[in-house]
């Protein structure tokens, strides 16, 4: 055989932005192994670098542009002392909605390709190795059934706690949000892929599953192979996953308030591996902007919907997403975002300063709010926010929590692991053994993003696989 085509190459992949770009940034690397393609963590001397990008707000974006220019280096050294050429990519969001504009921007840039491409990869990277650098590519179809049907079946090892996208692309609208533009229409898997996934992760190790989707519980998948022709919910998903043995938590992300329906409810009511923690994003505590945002819920909706989750489960705690300065957004209307604050509470959460996107319904509107007013509320909420998350994590305090052991500590004998609440928590005289067990620890100290536990005497339970 060839030496260069049996000679293992350098994978360095950079990922910007949420969660499905970690999880397709994954199987990118699963997709390019049988290439020979082995990951690296420097892009110096890569083979092929690929920036899985984030187009959410304007800074993300921008990140990608400076990364590029860093980049040019690398790619001129590599292919001045003789060696194969580096291809360069972008995929993600980015990728999506500018990929025509980058390769005019980015000489240097090989391929662009969308989030629905990524089963095409081996022959999009064929091709480049061959075109010698003239035929660039570019790929932003959004064939996304064929993505899920094509990916490997064999998915890599994830650790003890592993994500699976179950859904992606979404249909609500949002008039900030470029997601529907870049991910493309609501699509749902079918639920016994799903289950066949996370059957093979737990057979590997993995106890938690993340299920993922840009909507997530807007799930409506075909239960086809079980016999049962109808759709799945969500919480008829939940329910499945949950009789998989081994399989200990259960979590799911982003969820929209308008899909939180009462099946949904009722799993958090009756299903103890679903986590009480639950990121619903409510974006603004104003009627008049969320009317704007075209979110199809006011603040009456979301705190209904926190009430009915809490009596379902009284433990269940919620983290959130905040956008401050949408085009018209008043005091009056910022201070009714505080008070949705104050009232519903929440134990973690994500605030933002609205960004006008490219093409979405939002940016165009009049009103725009100047950008040190948008700096002032943000800090004000963040402010209340932190409160908030303090509170939580020092009322934790002479608890006891379950904690799956997840990685080493900077310290010897110290764990990190997540509560059901995912604050890290910081454990001291175990060893790596003890890694991607569940502990039951009695919480000693609280920080304000972290707690420290001790273990309590004859707790734990095993690990499925060594
Ligand atoms: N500006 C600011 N924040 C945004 N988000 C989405 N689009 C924008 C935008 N244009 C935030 C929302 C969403 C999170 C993922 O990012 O809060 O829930
Ligand atoms: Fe974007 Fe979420 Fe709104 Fe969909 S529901 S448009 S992903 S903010």
């Amino acid at each position: 055989m060839d030496r260069k085509e049996s000679a293992t190459k350098k994978l360095f992949v950079k990922t910007y932005g949420c969660q499905m770009n970690v999880y397709d940034s994954q199987r990118m690397q699963d997709v390019l192994a049988p290439l020979g393609y082995q990951s690296v963590d420097d892009p110096a001397g890569a083979d092929m670098v690929i920036l899985n990008t984030c187009h959410i707000r304007e800074k993300a974006s921008e990140k990608v542009f400076s990364d590029l220019g860093r980049l040019r280096k690398h790619k001129k050294a590599k292919e001045a002392n003789g060696s194969d050429r580096m291809i360069v990519a972008v995929a993600g969001c980015v990728a999506q909605a500018e990929g025509a504009e980058l390769m005019r921007r980015e000489p240097i840039v090989d391929m662009v390709f969308g989030p629905q491409t990524y089963h095409r990869l081996p022959e999009m990277v064929a091709r480049a190795n061959r075109a010698m650098g003239f035929d660039r590519i570019i790929d932003t179809d959004f064939p996304v059934e064929e993505k899920f049907d094509h990916l490997p079946d064999q998915v890599s090892q994830q650790g003890f706690s592993a994500f699976v996208a179950i859904q992606e692309g979404c249909d609500k609208f949002c008039t900030f949000c470029v997601v529907p533009y870049t991910r493309g229409a609501e699509y749902s898997r079918p639920g016994p892929d799903i289950l066949r996934e996370a059957r093979q992760l737990v057979a590997h190790g993995t106890r938690e599953i993340t299920l993922l989707g840009q909507n997530v519980n807007a799930y409506h998948g075909a239960g086809i192979a079980d016999g049962d022709g109808a759709e799945w919910s969500l919480g008829r998903l939940l329910r499945e996953l949950a009789k998989i043995d081994g399989l200990d938590r259960i979590r799911y992300t982003t969820s929209h308030p308008r899909d939180v329906d009462d099946d949904l409810i009722a799993a958090h009511r009756d299903v103890p591996k679903v986590m009480p923690f639950l990121h619903l994003p409510v974006q603004s505590g104003s009627d008049r902007v969320l009317q704007a945002m075209n979110r199809k819920h006011d603040g009456a909706d979301y705190r209904a919907i926190v009430e009915k989750l809490k009596a379902a489960n009284p433990g269940l705690a919620l983290s959130s997403d905040f956008i401050v300065g949408f085009p018209g957004e008043s005091d009056k209307d910022f201070e009714d975002t505080l008070q949705l604050v104050r009232d519903v509470t929440f134990i973690q959460a994500y605030s933002f300063k609205y960004s006008p996107r490219p093409g979405t319904p939002a940016s165009a509107m009049e009103l725009q709010v100047p950008e040190d007013v948008k700096a002032d509320r943000l800090a004000r909420l963040q402010a209340l926010l932190a409160e908030q998350q303090i509170a939580f994590n020092e009322a934790c305090i002479g608890q006891e929590m379950d904690v799956l052991l997840d990685r080493m500590g900077k310290y010897d004998g110290q764990l990190v692991g997540r509560s059901p609440y995912m604050q890290p928590v910081y454990v001291k005289g175990l060893s790596e053994a003890d890694l991607g067990r569940i502990v039951r620890l009695k919480i000693t100290e609280a920080r304000p993003n972290s707690l420290g536990g001790e273990l309590v005497e004859g707790s734990g339970s095993e690990r499925n696989v060594a």
